[in-house]
């Protein structure tokens, strides 16, 4: 999604921006712009393409020299990637860029056409709140941008020129995400902490409806309503490095090594005596025996860590568990009652079906619990309990440490709720968290012994247009996500399916040497999969299978075997998800795609 920044301070603007802008790559662009003052007047450089396409115009055309100004990565929506459709966007006197959508710009356009404001160069959205500021714009910004605001419907987030306002930025939060950021004698805004990471670890996280004002390396706040205000000064809990891909040719797998830190970190403060502990995020035994049902809704990899939440909760709670998409959840007029408990997985934490639904729970009398990886993002600030992930920043689009986590904290929560419900006893429920503790050493052993053959199987599918992931049971849920990491970055087609549905139509699809892979890792569906396994092969498969070290299968049945650890067969999603990150991302690299940030995604999706 589109990324913004800004810069009021001693630097030189242009260099700062592109820097920061570099830094919100990972949400996923197609062009890139900035807007900076120079000798009092606005400079606007911009470009469809990357940033080094935008550094390339300014090499050519000169760069705008100056000490504030705003820049932009846009994702395309309302029009089509283009010079023209680039952010910033300008009326007479005013030069915004924006992120988010502008529900309502049609009839704002319709209104600004009728009051001889015919002056639109572009096809975005942001093009009219521009000429809709320089509408109202009678020399006062704060008046002006009040005005604007209770006229724009739709979530978005801006930063501001005013031409008659040299060295000042002013930025604007409407549900999308936007921080500000305090340096010694310099203010940033973006819209992401790692932007400014290099910069400076403190910042100020603007909430909805608040206005920023950054001037002579200081910053002021205004509500909605024109009410000064102090905020918070809040510090970052990472630094550059982890920010920065350390020595690794990829955010991806870096951040796939990065995982024993992060479960370890996740759940370490989360265990008390042996025992799961989440009381410090309002969960109590107490307060998880009272629920009768469970929904968990969420996105992408989010939904599938909830997929696994499932089997694990119902397993070991034997409480129902239904598992729902957030933008069908949201439009299916869902029963909720004050006894459910709706658990919202978000890693971004800003997802914009995934915060409708949240919306749409409240009222009910239903209870939200979000799990979040960014620290005080939207869903986590709105929902009634909040577990936090300390995966650190995941920057690949492809989620792998995040997901990891999220399921770490499925089992926590699990375990403390069978023990609530009295479906365990305090022996099992420590025997349960020890083997979660233990994870951490078990995942770093896998990489470590798997890696290059996962590089090597990689090898075998990048020739292939369309495959198959299989399993049953848990191994089915999992394979849910190693097929969509697989296809997001590889671009190869790709379907999970339950394995023992297969018959029922998609074994048609089987052809000479298409892959197949399959899970199975469930010692008790092992025979079933297996099964499985060699009918794919008869049809011509190239069978690849992830399955533990004692699994009873000869390359008779499967043309590759990659094997991993035996632990107990709940906790193998955790070891399981490695060779199929492994398989993803060596076979994106392979492609020579670019592997962190795949086309048409965007990290965080922010529109419906
Ligand atoms: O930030 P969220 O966890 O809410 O994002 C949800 C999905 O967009 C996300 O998991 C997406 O599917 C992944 N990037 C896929 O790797």
């Amino acid at each position: 999604m589109c990324g913004i920044v800004g810069y009021v301070g001693p630097r030189d603007c242009s260099d700062v921006l592109v820097s920061a802008l570099t830094k919100l790559e990972y949400r996923g662009y197609d062009s890139a712009g900035i807007a900076v003052f120079e000798n009092g007047k606005i400079e606007v450089a911009k470009t469809k393409g990357r940033l080094s396409d935008l550094k390339e115009k300014m090499e050519r055309e000169g760069k705008p020299q100056g000490h504030a100004g705003i820049g932009h990565t846009r994702w395309a929506t309302h029009g089509e990637p283009s010079d023209v459709n680039s952010h910033p966007h300008s009326g007479r006197r005013v030069t915004i860029v924006h992120n988010g959508i502008i529900e309502n710009y049609k009839q704002l356009k319709q209104f600004l056409l009728e009051n001889e404001r015919d002056e639109f160069l572009s096809d975005t959205d942001t093009e009219v709140v521009a000429q809709l500021l320089d509408f109202y714009y009678d020399g006062n910004p704060i008046r002006c941008i009040r005005k604007v605001l209770h006229e724009l419907r739709g979530s978005f987030a801006l930063g501001i020129v005013f031409a008659d306002r040299p060295e000042t930025v002013y930025a604007v939060r409407c549900e999308s995400p936007l921080i500000v950021g305090q340096g010694q004698g310099e203010v940033f805004i973006a819209s992401d902490v790692p932007a400014i990471i290099k910069y400076t670890k403190d910042y100020y996280l603007l909430e909805q409806g608040e206005i920023a004002v950054l001037k002579n390396g200081a910053v002021q706040f205004c509500t909605l309503h024109g009410r000064m205000l102090e905020k918070e000064l809040k510090t970052a809990d990472f630094d550059e490095d982890s920010a920065e891909k350390g020595g690794y040719p990829h955010f991806m797998i870096k951040e796939i090594h990065e995982q024993p830190t992060a479960v370890k970190t996740t759940i370490t403060p989360r265990i008390e005596g042996g025992m799961p502990n989440l009381s410090e995020c309002g969960i109590t035994p107490e307060v998880l025996e009272g629920f009768n049902n469970i929904f968990i809704v969420a996105c992408g990899t989010a939904m599938h860590a909830g997929m696994v939440g499932k089997y694990v909760i119902e397993k070991l709670a034997r409480v129902s568990v239904t598992v729902d998409i957030a933008s069908e959840f949201r439009y299916r007029d869902p029963l909720l009652t004050p006894d459910d408990l709706v658990i919202i997985i978000s890693q971004s934490g800003e997802t914009a079906d995934s915060k409708a639904v949240l919306n749409l729970v409240k009222g009910t009398g239903a209870k939200t619990l979000a799990i979040v990886n960014v620290k005080g993002s939207s869903i986590a600030r709105e929902a009634d309990m909040v577990i936090y992930t300390h995966a650190g920043p995941e920057i690949a689009v492809a989620s792998t440490k995040a997901y990891m986590v999220q399921l770490s904290v499925m089992y926590l929560l699990a375990f403390e709720m069978a023990y609530a419900k009295g479906r365990i006893d305090d022996e099992e429920c420590k025997r349960l968290t020890l083997e979660l503790v233990r994870i951490p050493e078990v995942i770093q052993h896998t990489i470590d012994r798997i890696e290059n053959v996962c590089r090597y199987v990689s090898t075998k599918l990048i020739t292939a247009d369309s495959l198959l992931y299989i399993g049953r049971g848990l191994d089915y849920a999992l394979s849910m996500e190693g097929s969509l990491k697989l296809k997001e970055i590889s671009y190869i087609h790709s379907e999970s399916y339950a394995a023992g549905e297969l018959k029922h139509g998609t074994i048609s699809l089987i052809t000479d040497g298409m892959p197949v892979i399959a899970v199975a890792t469930q010692n008790s569906l092992f025979e079933k999969t297996l099964s499985n396994i060699k009918e794919v092969k008869a049809r011509g498969a190239m069978a690849i299978v992830i399955c533990d070290q004692k699994a009873d299968i000869g390359f008779d049945c499967a043309n590759y075997i990659i094997r991993i650890p035996q632990i107990s067969e709940m906790l193998m999603p955790m070891v399981a998800t490695i060779p199929m990150q492994l398989l993803a991302y060596y076979t994106s690299v392979n492609k020579g795609n670019d592997v962190d940030k795949p086309r048409n995604l965007a990290k965080s999706v922010t529109v419906e």
